[in-house]
């Protein structure tokens, strides 16, 4: 299955004519930045919110055996916590193939904790992706994170880091901790057969 957005992000006009441009990220770009940054800051947008409802066939799952990997949905009040970077346009080429799976750049206001808002850009795996597998309990989603791995390593890496970034930066999700929470405990000697004789 591929749901490559590498042609499309390409074909916006989001980088014409700009010397730097910022960028939100919510998920593994809080804490992987494998790219070169002017600046970074902790930072929010509003109207979205977190959820680990996007498949990863490329990066902690495989095509046979999708991983999670968090998306942001639109909804009314909500506040998505994370980090910004002001890039180089060309730092686009690496990103643009990293969010590759369904990821598309959208415009977004950005929000620092000093209340100077700037505009940037986000990506986002919205419901028409084909990669998108939708809303599923948090033990549901702990489940299947506990038992996929793709290249870039195990899917319980991705959201343990998540996890770990956000305290880090003093925010609160309860959504990813409380898969964390199910993970944690379906690690535990015993938990898979418990949970099997249910
Ligand atoms: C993001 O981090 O902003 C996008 C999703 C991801 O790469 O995990």
């Amino acid at each position: 299955m591929s749901a490559n957005t590498i042609a499309a992000n390409r074909q916006t006009d989001h980088l014409t004519g700009k010397d730097s441009v910022w960028l939100f990220g919510y998920g593994s770009l809080i804490y992987k930045a494998d790219f070169p940054y002017i600046e970074r800051r902790p930072a929010s947008i509003a109207g979205w919110t977190r959820r680990f409802w996007q498949g990863s066939h490329d990066h902690r799952g495989t095509p046979e055996a999708p991983g999670r990997v968090v998306t942001i949905i639109a909804e009314a009040g909500a506040i998505c916590h994370g980090m910004a970077y002001l890039v180089t346009p060309q730092v686009f080429e690496h990103l643009d193939h990293r969010e590759k799976n369904g990821y598309l750049r959208l415009s977004s206001d950005i929000l620092f904790d000093d209340g100077r808002s700037v505009p940037g850009l986000v990506y986002i795996a919205s419901e028409d992706n084909t990669a998108f597998l939708g809303a599923a309990s948090e033990l549901d989603i702990a489940r299947q994170i506990a038992q996929s791995s793709g290249p870039s390593g195990p899917n319980s890496d991705y959201l343990n880091h998540l996890a770990a970034a956000l305290r880090e930066l003093g925010k609160s999700d309860p959504h990813v901790f409380a898969i964390e929470q199910h993970l944690a405990e379906l690690g535990k000697p015993g938990a898979q057969d418990a949970e099997g004789k249910r």
